[in-house]
């Protein structure tokens, strides 16, 4: 069993829990993420690793659905059954020079950890973060100590730049500010903010959210299609080239079990 040693809500209906679990906190890194199974009888999600303090990972997640409403009902001192994990393939940290990460809703919490190992290997970091409102943005004190330079936006301009990360990205493009950049949030964002890099040589990871059920390569629930070639996000990614990933492929798959889902948290509020 794995306690959660520190539980806090840090934004509307976002929760972020610190879980002891030294296995993968030992080697884990940014860009991978944890598999949990909250009881014997629960589903198994992926999470990503937003933080490593000693012995303890943090997870930072949006209650969306059955199992993350049953996640977010727990309370601090209480454990989970299982946390598998580090998995996935670290993120390719090394000295690119200046890069950018950009997070989106909830992937803002995957930002911090990133903007940190890039810094330590020599690189200038901004961060751009963005939400749809002020009452969304995460660990931003956090983030502001990670990078060398922090740019808030919020779709209904209650904070910082009234508009999308995305405008960010296009201003620093075009003033060719930018050696490397990272992107993480709802696909449909991803998608849309790789294109401000298209065709300019920037080198533009993004981390992938398909459905993944073992996260260890074996049961091919997270295919996602990569510059024409199948691809396993679970232990090929989860961050690829934005510019090679079929986008459509990876919504479609994502809506596959919507009506399971809904079906699903029903039941657990029945
Ligand atoms: P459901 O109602 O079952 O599903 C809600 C939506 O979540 C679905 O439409 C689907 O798009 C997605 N989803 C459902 N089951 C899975 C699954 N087994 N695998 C992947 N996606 C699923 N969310 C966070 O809030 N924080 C994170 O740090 C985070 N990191 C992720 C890292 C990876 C590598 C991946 C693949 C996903 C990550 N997610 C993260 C998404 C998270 O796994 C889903 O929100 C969660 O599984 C939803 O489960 P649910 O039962 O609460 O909701
Ligand atoms: Fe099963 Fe990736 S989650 S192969």
């Amino acid at each position: 069993m794995y306690k959660i040693v520190k539980r806090d809500q840090i934004a509307d209906n976002i929760f972020e829990y610190w879980i002891n679990a030294p296995h993968v906190t030992k080697n884990g890194c940014a860009g991978q993420f944890v598999v949990i199974r909250i009881d014997e009888h629960g589903e198994r999600i992926p999470l990503t690793i937003s933080g490593i303090r000693g012995d303890d990972v943090r997870i930072v997640f949006m209650a969306v659905g059955k199992t993350t409403q049953q996640l977010a009902a727990l309370q601090e001192g209480e454990s989970i059954q299982d946390i598998a994990g580090p998995l996935g393939t670290p993120s390719e940290v090394k000295k690119w020079g200046r890069c950018a990460v950009i997070g989106g809703g909830v992937g803002i919490a995957c930002l911090p950890i990133l903007a940190r190992e890039l810094r330590e290997a020599g690189n200038e970091v901004t961060g751009i973060i963005g939400a749809r409102n002020e009452g969304l943005l995460l660990l931003e004190d956090e983030l502001r100590n990670a990078c060398d330079e922090l740019v808030i936006c919020t779709d209904d301009g209650s904070k910082g730049h009234h508009g999308f990360p995305a405008d960010i990205l296009k201003e620093k493009v075009a003033a060719k500010e930018l050696d490397a950049v990272w992107i993480i949030g709802p696909a449909i964002m991803m998608k849309i903010t790789s294109m401000a890099t298209l065709n300019t040589g920037i080198k533009t990871f993004v981390s992938l959210n398909p459905i993944m059920v073992d996260g260890t390569g074996m049961c091919g629930s997270c295919r996602v299609t990569i510059g024409g070639e199948t691809k396993f996000a679970c232990v090929d990614g989860p961050e690829f080239d934005a510019h090679q990933v079929d986008w459509d492929e990876l919504m479609n798959r994502q809506r596959t079990y919507t009506g399971q889902e809904k079906e699903s948290l029903e039941h657990y509020h029945e």
